[in-house]
């Protein structure tokens, strides 16, 4: 027995039951089967859609009230492996939920956020692409892209330009998910490079911001970025990630000059791309998204899956108890009746599509600490502002909570709502001004050219 196989054998039994190799659909299935059935009340099992091919999209929740949205507790996810060919994500995810049911009740940590947090696991969003690749390749295998040859992180509606193809079962399948319930944070797992990115990945084009872009255009760089109001926000999420990540943080891990500051990056700054899955979640799904690179390699063998996971385990906890940051309650009428569809956002950070309360009234805002002034609207009715504080010291596995009780009786229950409309269609007209500037074309045409694409 070698030194490496003699620290695997070491390792192994004391990380989990579940084996560091490549799962296939079947096996999946088998693994996210026997969990649901062994950890019953914290676990539930469901298919969100099905593929091209017909497989199933399996995501599996685990959290104190599996089965259900209950107010106050938010919603989390994660999906890995939208892209076939990138399968750490895929592999990781499974040894997190091993992770989370076999600590509960048993680690602090866990059972704490479990006890707080609806955790929604996807471990692969395109299937029929991990099953495609008939030749694992660290830089390109012919399962990027769904059954139909469409790659998912372009399929989805863009807010800045039209993103006119057919939309995949597989992307509707996730937007279909994305409205049936109140998703507050999560990522998007990927492979080919180390980095957490973050939104936007898209930006105005760049004819409607000629003269923004004129000094960028005359000194050739192509460090412009488009960036939310959330930045503050995103850029916290992302070194949450990344910091705790040791081969994240240092320059250059896979040798291409890619040299991301702290291991993170802005989206569009790295290379615009339209059609995005995290674009879609912040913009129409209120919901906080970032992609991560976990492999400089798409597909490594699988004996390199263990350190994988002790890369990233750490990271991946961590990255969750995030959706706890900033403030989160119920908006109601006078008689205590919650009120849905009213807009809740934090002055000077009005979103694209607004923020709206759920069917339930319940609104989150991701914030970091610091004074705000939080603008509750009723559509058609005068704002109501109120400054809230959001305490240094960190909340325990709780954002902080407040609850607004507006100055209606019950006659919003008759009238219907107007609902602001958030249309499917470009909004670049209406995008914030600090949004985009000029593509960084000429690494995007070498992406072209090499056919190399991560996120
Ligand atoms: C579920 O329980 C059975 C019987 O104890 C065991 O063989 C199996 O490994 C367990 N599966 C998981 C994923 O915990
Ligand atoms: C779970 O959280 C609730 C509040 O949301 C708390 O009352 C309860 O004590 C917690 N249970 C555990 C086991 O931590
Ligand atoms: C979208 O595609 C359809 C069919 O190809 C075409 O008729 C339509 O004009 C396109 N719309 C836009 C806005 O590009
Ligand atoms: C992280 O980097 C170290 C040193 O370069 C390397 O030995 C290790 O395998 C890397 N981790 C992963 C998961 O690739
Ligand atoms: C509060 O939000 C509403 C709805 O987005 C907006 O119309 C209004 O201008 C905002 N009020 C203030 C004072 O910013
Ligand atoms: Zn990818």
């Amino acid at each position: 027995m070698d030194f490496a196989c003699l620290w695997l054998a070491l390792l192994l039994p004391l990380v989990a039951a579940l084996d560091f190799r490549y799962h296939h659909q079947e096996g999946m299935e088998e693994f996210l089967k026997s969990v649901a059935q062994n950890y019953s009340s914290i676990t539930h099992l469901h298919s969100i859609g099905k593929s091209v091919e017909g497989r199933n999209l399996w995501v599996l929740v685990v959290g104190r009230f599996p089965k259900e949205h209950r107010v106050g507790i938010p919603e989390f996810k994660y999906v890995a492996n939208m892209h076939g060919d990138e399968t750490v994500g895929r592999e990781l995810l499974l040894h997190l939920i091993d992770y989370l049911v076999t600590r509960h009740g048993k680690d602090l940590e866990i059972t704490n956020l479990i006890n707080s947090t609806r955790i929604h696991i996807m471990p692969s969003m395109n299937p029929d692409g991990f099953e495609a690749v008939w030749k694992p390749d660290c830089y390109y295998s012919n399962g990027r892209e769904n059954y139909n040859q469409y790659d998912l992180n372009r399929n989805f509606p863009d807010a800045f330009e039209y993103n006119n193809v057919s939309r995949q079962p597989e992307t509707q399948a996730v937007m279909k998910w994305l409205k049936s319930e109140t998703f507050v944070l999560s990522a998007n797992l990927h492979g080919g490079a180390l980095v957490a990115s973050y939104p936007f990945d898209n930006g105005a084009p760049v004819n409607q911001m000629v003269l923004v872009c004129l000094s960028n255009v005359a000194t050739g760089t192509s460090h412009s970025r488009s960036l939310t109001p959330d930045d503050d926000v995103f850029q916290h999420l992302a070194h949450t990630y990344a910091s705790r990540n040791p081969n994240m943080t240092k320059p250059d891990q896979c040798k291409n000059k890619m040299n991301f500051h702290n291991g993170v990056t802005n989206g569009y700054s790295w290379y615009p791309l339209q059609g995005g899955m995290q674009d879609y979640n912040y913009v129409w799904a209120q919901c906080f998204e970032i992609t991560l690179e976990l492999s400089c390699c798409k597909y490594p063998r699988e004996e390199k899956l263990p350190y994988f996971w002790n890369d990233n385990k750490v990271s991946l906890i961590e990255y969750i108890k995030q959706v706890h940051l900033g403030i989160k309650g119920q908006v109601f009428d006078q008689n205590r009746n919650p009120l849905p569809n009213v807009i809740v956002e934090v002055q000077d950070r009005k979103h694209i599509c607004p923020f709206k309360t759920n069917k339930y009234g319940e609104y989150y805002l991701l914030l970091l600490p610091g004074s705000y002034e939080i603008n509750v609207t009723v559509p058609g009715h005068e704002p109501h502002l109120t400054k809230v504080v959001i305490p240094e010291k960190s909340q325990h596995f709780s954002a902080l909570k407040k609850d607004f009780v507006l100055p209606f009786q019950g006659q919003l229950g008759s009238l219907p709502i107007p609902n602001p409309s958030c249309p499917m269609i470009p909004l670049y007209k209406m995008s914030p001004s600090h949004s985009a500037t000029t593509k960084p074309s000429l690494f995007l045409f070498l992406l072209t050219l090499l056919h190399i694409f991560f996120k």
